[in-house]
């Protein structure tokens, strides 16, 4: 049996364990643990969830990971029972989330996570977001290359179209899937709603008329929040998530950007500037605006879908 601990555990007290997989593991599964275990023991940020240890023997793993005692981001936005999050909650957790990404994508080597979605964000008992399940991550381009060319993984309703269309992945392809978990804080909405008529099932598709027009935004938030989020700020998220989700993957923002125009809302005085700021361009991310995010005449409740996604939320290929 081979066995490691990453961490010293403290006490007993400060750690509860989760135990996440003790399974008799298919070879696909294997594979995605051990891919899990390689980035998340040598990789260490506040806003990724600890790995304490793993043992293995035969095909039996254990994954050893910190305890996340409010679950996940999924949890909270899309199931009954737990209290709704509020505006100052969604933006922390967005900020956390968009910091873990922020270090990987920069990171010496860097690393593209590929599986960016909100029951992949936990959170601990205040709020701090930390990235978990590292099992499709992959490390980024060299030298002088713009992408790797790879099979196309990852979950239905997330997944960037280009990458989806060709297999090359970027950095980009997690800020696309970050900027559809912006529209899944601002909406209470899945990104992808089986439940939902065909033109509302994709969020991005029902999303994009709303975003950039404050009205129709204001039918797009979360009813949850029960109107209790500054105007301004809504506005600006849904910008920086336009931005997110444009087409054109060389013309969204890295993360580091977007992590900087999300702290800039959290900060009191930066707040106070864009209560004056018309339509909140203080927060806009100096790209330039990608075909995917021009402002679309239709209205939010009535959206093009311009190509049905595949039904199955778990294909073969995206889950
Ligand atoms: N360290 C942890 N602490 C507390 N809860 C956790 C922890 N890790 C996972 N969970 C809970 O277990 C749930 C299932 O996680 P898991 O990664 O297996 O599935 P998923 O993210 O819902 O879907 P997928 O299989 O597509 O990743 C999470 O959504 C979260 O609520
Ligand atoms: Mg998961």
């Amino acid at each position: 049996m081979a066995c490691g601990f990453f961490r010293t555990v403290p006490s007993l007290f400060s750690f509860l364990f989760f135990l996440l997989h003790l399974l008799i593991c298919p070879l696909f599964v294997i594979e995605l643990l051990q891919t899990e275990v390689n980035y998340l023991g040598q990789l260490h940020h506040p806003n990724l969830v600890k790995l304490i240890g793993f043992c293995s023997d035969g095909d039996n793993r254990l994954l050893v990971y910190e305890y996340m005692p409010k679950g996940s981001l999924e949890n909270h936005l899309f199931r009954r029972g737990p209290q709704p999050l509020s505006w100052a909650v969604r933006l922390k957790v967005a900020i956390g989330a968009a910091k873990g990404l922020s270090f990987l994508h920069d990171a010496e080597s860097q690393v593209i996570y590929r599986d960016v979605k909100a029951s992949n964000i936990l959170l601990d008992s205040e709020f701090n977001a930390k990235l978990s399940d590292f099992g499709l991550a992959k490390a980024g381009p060299t030298g002088d290359k713009t992408h790797v060319s790879t099979q196309v993984m990852g979950t239905h309703g997330y997944a960037a179209p280009e990458y989806i269309a060709t297999g090359r992945l970027s950095a980009k392809a997690d800020v696309y899937s970050f900027g559809v978990v912006l529209l899944e804080l601002l909406s209470g909405r899945r990104a992808f709603d089986k439940t939902k008529s065909d033109a509302e099932q994709n969020l991005v598709d029902w999303a994009k008329p709303c975003l950039s027009d404050k009205r129709k935004l204001f039918r797009f938030m979360d009813s949850k929040l029960e109107g209790q989020y500054p105007k301004k700020g809504a506005h600006a998220v849904a910008t920086i998530a336009l931005q997110c989700i444009g087409k054109d993957a060389k013309l969204r923002p890295r993360m580091s950007e977007v992590l900087a125009a999300l702290e800039q809302l959290q900060d009191v005085k930066a707040a106070e500037r864009l209560a004056h700021a018309e339509h909140g361009k203080a927060l806009m991310i100096p790209v330039t605006k990608s075909p995917g995010a021009r402002q679309s005449p239709s209205p939010c409740v009535q959206p093009q879908v311009d190509r049905p996604l595949p039904s199955s939320r778990r294909s073969p290929r995206v889950r």
